[in-house]
């Protein structure tokens, strides 16, 4: 029995859905019942629980095989704190295997908000017990769009601290490709994949694709954290100011800048380019 957490999400949906087409027996750990019945296939069993709740984590754990912990979201206390308890409640309820959503940027020296709060579940994960495999994701094309490109476009001007720094934006149904590909595999043995798609881009290219793609005018100029920061407190809740400033500058050092060659390898196929991921949602 594979359990899947953030099932109601986006990429934990996607992965409930390819590890039922695969035959695999899935459990889904949801907070409302209700509405996961509504989003997940019929056959899904599903188990209640609150990453803040680690009782109720460690009974929705029992008698599961494989737990597929989807990263949770929220400021960094809480995040690291919802990591935490899944791990200790799997290691209490005998789970097999973990399989986790991590992140590519966890460096020591990373200038990254959330960075701290991975390296935190990294490593309990490597000390906790419980075997696990990691996957490291890029950044999804799905976050770059919502995030930075649509709000960008009644300025037609795309102002981030990021330098010309590169990435490799990969999809989130890439991603849950991914993770439904590492779940479902017998060998577990291999401790750590990066997950990002096949080319590396700087925002200049981005914004280009975007304005090829859509036919809306948008242009990439890279401005000052400070800039930056004056312009996303005024729009934005706590901590996202700082969390997206934060992954600029990581942008902005090259942490974000290779391509790995594992989602490939994983699913026999290229990932999805940024190009074909924009044509495809405003197909
Ligand atoms: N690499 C990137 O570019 C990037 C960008 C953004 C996010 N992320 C990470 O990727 C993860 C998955 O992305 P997504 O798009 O699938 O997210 P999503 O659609 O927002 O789904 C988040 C899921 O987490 C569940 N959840 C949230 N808080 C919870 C809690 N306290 N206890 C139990 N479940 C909880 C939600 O349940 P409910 O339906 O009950 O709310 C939902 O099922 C995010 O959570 C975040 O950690 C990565």
């Amino acid at each position: 029995m594979i359990l899947v957490t953030g099932a109601t999400g986006h990429i934990g949906g996607a992965v409930v859905r390819g590890l039922l087409a695969l035959s695999h027996e899935v459990a889904a750990l949801v907070r409302n019942p209700e509405a996961a019945r509504r989003r997940l296939p019929r056959q899904t069993a599903l188990r209640v629980g609150d990453y803040e709740d680690a009782p109720a984590l460690k009974q929705a754990f029992t008698g599961i095989d494989e737990l597929v912990l989807i990263s949770s979201d929220g400021d960094a206390g809480a995040i690291q704190r919802h990591h935490a308890n899944a791990i200790e409640a799997a290691r209490a309820a005998d789970v097999r295997h973990i399989t986790f959503t991590s992140i590519i940027d966890v460096g020591e020296t990373s200038p990254f908000y959330y960075a701290p709060a991975y390296r935190d579940a990294e490593h309990r994960l490597a000390n906790c017990g419980v075997p696990s495999t990691i996957l490291r994701c890029g950044l999804y094309s799905d976050f770059i769009l919502d995030t930075w490109l649509t709000p960008a476009l009644a300025s037609g001007e795309l102002a981030l601290p990021a330098g010309h720094g590169m990435m490799a934006p990969v999809s989130r149904d890439d991603v849950a490709a991914a993770i439904t590909a590492v779940a479902a595999m017998p060998d577990k043995s291999r401790a750590l994949y990066s997950i990002t798609g096949g080319q590396v881009m700087d925002f200049d290219e981005i914004a280009t694709c975007y304005a090829e793609t859509t036919g809306q005018p948008l242009r990439y100029r890279p401005c000052s954290a400070s800039e930056y920061l004056a312009s996303a407190t005024a729009r934005l809740d706590e901590p996202w100011p700082e969390a997206f400033a934060t992954l600029c500058a990581s942008i902005a050092e090259g942490r974000y800048a290779s391509a790995s060659s594992d989602f490939s390898a994983l699913t026999d196929r290229p990932a999805e380019s940024f190009k074909a991921f924009l044509a495809r949602v405003f197909s």
